[in-house]
């Protein structure tokens, strides 16, 4: 099973249907972020799951009060997303609220340099809530295998870790993997490339043998 995830970050219905119809072969699942779904509406979780057959992850990084987050998730869900991201560091009580709903990922750590200020600080913590609520995966940052490591030897085995940042952002696929990371997320290089197809065929042949 493919271990790549395409985190298809354009605005457009067509363009975002066509990229995820001829990358789907190469794919676990597709990940829809807000600009896709400002783009296109909620509807666009629906086709894409229709199109491709995969699971959707809705990447919504939800850090609400547990009322709100439950509101929304409650549509996203409904609209057929399997997975929904959600913030960890609002509290425990506000990741429960799309827990009760459906399977949730939970950001423990971020990939940008900027995680360095604020998250990364309490990503302990987080690590703490994850084991205890036991959410299907966390997030971590794929451009620091060393964190990726250092998250794997603290978080319990059963729970899965997506590492967004190969690429674009400068992570290395195979070094993310090898560091204990169970799924790569990756954007730019496969969208905005001239092949998408291509590219995420390379990118999935990269990571076969790891
Ligand atoms: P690129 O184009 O950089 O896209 O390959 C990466 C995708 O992943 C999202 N992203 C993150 N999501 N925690 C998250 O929950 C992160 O640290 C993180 N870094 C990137 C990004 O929004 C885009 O959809």
């Amino acid at each position: 099973m493919s271990r790549l995830i395409l985190a298809l970050d354009v605005y457009e219905r067509e363009k975002a249907l066509e990229i995820a119809e001829c990358t789907a072969e190469y794919l676990w699942a597709v990940k829809v972020n807000w600009p896709l779904i400002i783009g296109s509406g909620l509807g666009i979780i629906t086709e894409l799951k229709q199109v491709t057959g995969l699971p959707i992850i809705a990447d919504l990084k939800l850090a609400d009060i547990p009322n709100t987050n439950k509101l929304i998730a409650s549509r996203v869900f409904e609209a057929g997303a399997d997975y929904i991201i959600a913030h960890g560091f609002v509290g425990r009580d506000s990741v429960k609220a799309v827990m009760e709903l459906g399977k949730t990922i939970m950001v423990v750590e971020m990939s940008h340099p900027g995680a360095k200020e604020f998250i990364q600080p309490v990503t302990d913590k987080l690590i703490e809530m994850a084991n205890e609520l036991r959410p299907f995966g966390v997030i971590a940052p794929a451009t620091r295998p060393e964190r990726v490591a250092y998250i794997r030897e603290r978080l319990k085995p059963e729970i899965k870790i997506l590492t967004p940042g190969v690429g674009a952002q400068g992570g290395d696929a195979r070094a993310v993997l090898k560091a204990g990371a169970d799924y790569i997320i990756v954007g730019r290089s496969i969208y905005a490339s001239e092949n998408p197809r291509e590219s995420a065929k390379r990118l999935y042949e990269e990571i076969e043998e790891v």
